[in-house]
């Protein structure tokens, strides 16, 4: 009986290498684990010649660049991350944790569209009265969504092509898995070949496919990383679990800016967009505590202030521990070092432990200058001056760099109650802002001087 099945081969993740069998280590580089399962792609004979037809070229100044059209959503803070909304064609991934709150934002964000839009919700993790009953909670029983409960790639396929759908989720990537592959469901070879397919088909019938992919950690399941480069936006959930709030930040965007954000809070009726996060990220203390700092911080196209806060306390034995949440551990190494160098400072018979408040990330060399500050403000038990905002770069020289958008940082301080700043020379406004005082340093010596004040 003939084979129906289409031809698989292994192919290596790192050097791209093919063998006909699954093996442990690449026979063409030779690192290990690295074989995935891939379908083959028909090889042309060796006699035979592939010639293709030239095709036509345009001057770029005859190409029509208005773009397509956008469509809304309909919940703000999530086209605000999208960069104002839907593209037709465009192929979206959501990432995020277990839990956090991917299929419930989807189903607002479906139920909102569905208005408007034809829009098909197909769910390989949980089964359609599920989902009804997420949809009960959140008082969009009557939505206009039509629900597919299907795993099996060409079955979603055919499904797309027959409803005829203008926006598709996919939730998850992780479940779909196509017949033409013997690997499980789940695996590096199984997401990538259903996600490009499905990218494919976004792009020839001009529909939006959003996939709901879980971070994972390595192992079995492929995670959402191996699907970056296809898809057109990346959106990952941030935020822990434990707290209410809920951040949706864009990695990639083809259509719009990176690293936009989009602040929600979980609440019963699902997730809220909260459109002045400004003042979510500090911690209320009636006076300043030692230990805290506050920076403003620049997300995406809106400034955010954020506590940044550290404990110094003297080592119990053994090696100086050194942990960051929300910040680069390697840049706090790097502050410490400085600290010590430039500033006087020394943290070396001392464990130093820095969060950014509410499970935020701050990845922006602006936040340094207030990670200096309150790890000195820790170590000598003594608070920062009240209402007082820091930002500014430090330079492995002990210099205090500028950072881009002073100004509107300044101003967002001065608009939530701060009076004073502590800022980079070059960061000083040219005109005085109301209401806040402006103190310029130059260099991280400097910095320690004036806080111990
Ligand atoms: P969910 O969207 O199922 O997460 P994911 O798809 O990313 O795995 O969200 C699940 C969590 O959200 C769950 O812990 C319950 C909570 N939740 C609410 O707090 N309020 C709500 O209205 C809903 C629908 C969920
Ligand atoms: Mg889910």
């Amino acid at each position: 009986m003939a084979k129906t099945r289409t031809k698989t081969v292994y192919s290596c993740t790192e050097c791209g290498g093919q063998s006909p069998k699954w093996q442990g280590q690449c026979p063409h580089c030779g690192v290990w684990n690295t074989l995935v399962e891939a379908l083959a792609a028909p090889t042309p004979s060796r006699f035979q010649t592939v010639t293709g037809k030239a095709s036509a070229v345009r001057a770029l100044a005859s190409v029509d660049a208005r773009g397509s059209p956008r469509f809304p959503t309909g919940i703000e803070e999530f086209d605000r991350v999208l960069g104002g909304g839907l593209v037709p064609g465009g192929v979206i991934l959501l990432g995020g944790d277990p839990g956090i709150g991917k299929s419930t934002l989807l189903l607002q964000a479906m139920a909102a569209i569905g208005a408007a839009k034809k829009a098909l919700y197909v769910t390989g993790e949980e089964s359609v009265e599920q989902v009804a009953l997420r949809a009960q909670r959140l008082g969009l029983i009557n939505a206009p969504v039509s629900l597919l409960a299907e795993v099996q790639l060409e079955a979603i396929i055919a499904t797309i092509g027959v409803e005829q759908p203008e926006v598709v989720v996919i939730d998850s990537i992780q479940t779909a898995y196509t017949e033409a592959l013997t690997s499980a469901p789940g695996s590096v070879s199984q997401v990538r070949e259903c996600a490009a397919q499905l990218t494919r088909l976004a792009k020839q019938r001009g529909v939006v496919v959003i996939f709901v992919g879980h971070v994972t950690k390595e192992g079995a399941i492929a995670g959402p990383r191996v699907l970056e480069h296809i898809v057109d936006t990346v959106l990952y959930f941030e935020g822990d679990t434990h707290s209410s709030f809920r951040l949706v930040r864009a990695i990639k965007n083809r259509f719009g800016a990176a690293n936009e954000l989009g602040v929600f809070g979980m609440t019963e009726k699902g997730l809220k967009g909260v459109s002045n996060p400004s003042a979510m990220f500090l911690s209320q203390h009636a006076e300043a505590v030692p230990g805290s700092a506050i920076v403003a911080t620049m997300e995406g196209s809106r400034p955010l202030l954020v506590e940044v806060q550290a404990l110094v306390d003297p080592i119990q034995g053994g090696i100086a521990r050194r942990l960051s949440v929300g910040l680069d551990p390697q840049r706090l190494a790097l502050l410490l070092a400085v600290l010590h160098r430039h500033g006087g400072v020394e943290t070396s018979g001392y464990d130093v432990f820095v969060n950014a408040v509410g499970g935020v990330k701050i990845d922006e060399p602006a936040a340094d200058l207030a990670i200096l500050l309150a790890v000195n403000s820790s170590l000598r038990n003594r608070p920062l001056p009240a209402k007082t905002i820091v930002f500014g770069e430090v330079g492995l020289a002990g210099e205090i760099r500028p950072v881009q958008r002073g100004q509107e940082r300044i101003r967002e301080a001065s608009k939530l109650g701060f009076r004073q700043v502590l800022i980079p020379n070059a960061n000083k406004p040219r005109q005085a802002i109301e209401g806040i005082k402006v103190l310029g340093v130059e260099r991280v010596d400097e910095a320690v001087a004036m806080m111990r004040e």
